[in-house]
C-alpha cells in the first residue's frame, strides 16, 4: 500500500473539515494558534504536499528554497499579500485563496465597523459597562454621532466586496462615490449606483470612505497624512483591507486632532500589534481582523481551502481542477518537475 499524501494545516481548523481532509491524506494539524517564522514555515513544508495557511505564514523564495516536494499552499482567506506569488510560481507550487464565500460577510462587517465608528457605539457602550450612566446627568446632546443615511459612501477599491458594500447603500438612501483602477462595467455601476470619481474627489466627497483595496507595494500608506488632511473633518475612515494600507500613526494623529470624526477598524500595521495611540483614542473603532468571522463563511473559507488542496493533489470530484487557483500556469509542469 502506498503511503497517503502528506498535508500540514497552520491553524487549527474545524475538525469536520480536517476529517474530510484525513480521508484523502496523512494530516498534520496545528492544535494551537502561532505566528510561524521563516525558519519554521521551511521545516514544516518540507516534509509535505500540501498545505493550509493562515494570512500571517509568509511564504517566499526563502521558505521554498530546495523544496522539491511541496505541491500546494491553500490561504484561508481571499487576500494574499502574505505569498509570494512570483517566487511560489517560480518553485512549481500551486497557490489558492478563497475568494467570493466571504464577500458578503466582509461586506456586512465594513457596515458593522461604519455604524458603530459612526454612532458612537463603542464608546458608548464602555461608558455604560463603567457605570457612568446611573447618576449622571447626560445631557440631550451629549454622544452626537455622524448620520449615515443619506451621506455619501466612498469606496477605495471597488472588487466583489466592494461592490457589495455599495449595494447596501440603497437601503440608507446614500449616494455612493468609488474609485478603482479601472472603471467598473456600467451595467454594474448602475446595480451599485456607483460613480467613478478620481481619488482626490473621493476623499474630499466621503462622509465615509471605506477601504477595500489589496495590500501591495504601491497601496502602502495609500492613506496617509496627505490623504487625510484632504477629508472632511467629519468624515469617518474603515479599513477592513489590511493593515498598512493606511499609515497608523497618521490617523491616531488625525482623529486626536479632530480632524477627522472616527474610525472602524479590523485590520492593522504589524497586527497583532495595534499602534498604542489608537488605543487610547475613544473615537476609533477596533476589531482583531474579524470581517470574514461569521459561522457560516469560516466554515465555508475552510472547505474551500480544503477542497483547493484535496484536487491539487489529484482526489475528490475535481481531481486535478482545484478551484480558485492563484497560478494554475505551474501545473502544466508538474509532470516533469514532482517525482
Ligand atoms: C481575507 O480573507 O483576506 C480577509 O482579510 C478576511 O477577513
Amino acid at each position: 500500500m502506498t503511503a497517503k499524501p502528506k498535508v500540514w494545516v497552520a491553524r487549527p481548523l474545524f475538525p469536520d473539515v480536517l476529517a474530510r481532509l484525513a480521508e484523502y491524506f496523512d494530516v498534520q494539524a496545528e492544535a494551537v494558534e502561532h505566528k510561524h517564522t521563516a525558519a519554521e514555515l521551511r521545516e514544516k513544508l518540507a516534509h509535505v504536499d500540501g498545505a493550509l495557511l493562515g494570512l500571517s505564514d509568509r511564504i517566499d523564495a526563502e521558505v521554498l528554497e530546495g523544496n522539491h516536494r511541496l505541491k500546494v499552499v491553500a490561504n484561508l482567506g481571499v487576500g494574499y499579500n502574505n505569498l509570494d506569488l512570483d517566487a511560489i510560481s517560480k518553485a512549481g507550487v500551486l497557490a489558492c485563496n478563497t475568494p467570493d464565500v466571504l464577500t458578503e460577510s466582509v461586506a456586512d462587517y465594513a457596515w458593522a465597523l461604519m455604524l458603530a465608528a459612526a454612532r458612537r457605539v463603542g464608546a458608548a457602550e464602555r461608558w455604560l459597562r463603567a457605570g457612568h450612566w446611573a447618576g449622571s446627568r447626560m445631557r440631550f446632546d451629549d454622544w452626537l454621532g455622524v448620520d449615515v443615511h443619506g451621506r455619501t459612501l466612498g469606496i477605495l477599491g471597488m472588487g466583489r466586496i466592494g461592490q457589495a458594500i455599495a449595494r447596501r447603500a440603497c437601503g440608507f438612501d446614500m449616494r455612493v462615490i468609488y474609485h478603482n483602477r479601472s472603471r467598473l462595467p456600467e451595467t454594474v455601476e448602475r446595480e451599485c449606483r456607483a460613480t467613478l470619481v478620481s481619488k482626490p474627489e473621493l476623499l474630499r466627497q466621503a462622509d465615509h470612505l471605506v477601504l477595500v483595496l489589496p495590500f501591495t507595494a504601491a497601496n502602502r500608506h495609500a492613506i496617509g497624512a496627505e490623504e487625510l488632511a484632504q477629508m472632511k473633518s467629519s468624515a469617518v475612515l474603515v479599513n477592513i483591507a489590511r493593515g498598512g494600507i493606511v499609515d497608523d500613526a497618521a490617523l491616531a494623529v488625525a482623529l486626536r486632532d479632530g480632524k477627522l470624526a472616527a474610525a472602524g477598524l479590523d485590520v492593522f500595521e504589524g497586527e497583532p500589534a495595534v499602534h498604542p495611540d489608537l488605543l487610547g483614542l475613544d473615537n476609533v473603532v477596533l476589531s482583531p481582523h474579524i470581517a470574514s468571522a461569521s459561522e457560516d463563511t469560516r466554515r465555508s473559507m475552510a472547505r474551500m481551502a480544503a477542497d483547493n488542496v484535496i484536487a491539487a493533489l489529484g482526489y475528490g470530484e475535481a481531481a486535478g481542477k482545484p478551484l480558485t487557483p492563484l497560478n494554475p500556469a505551474v501545473m502544466s509542469h508538474w509532470a516533469t518537475r514532482k517525482a
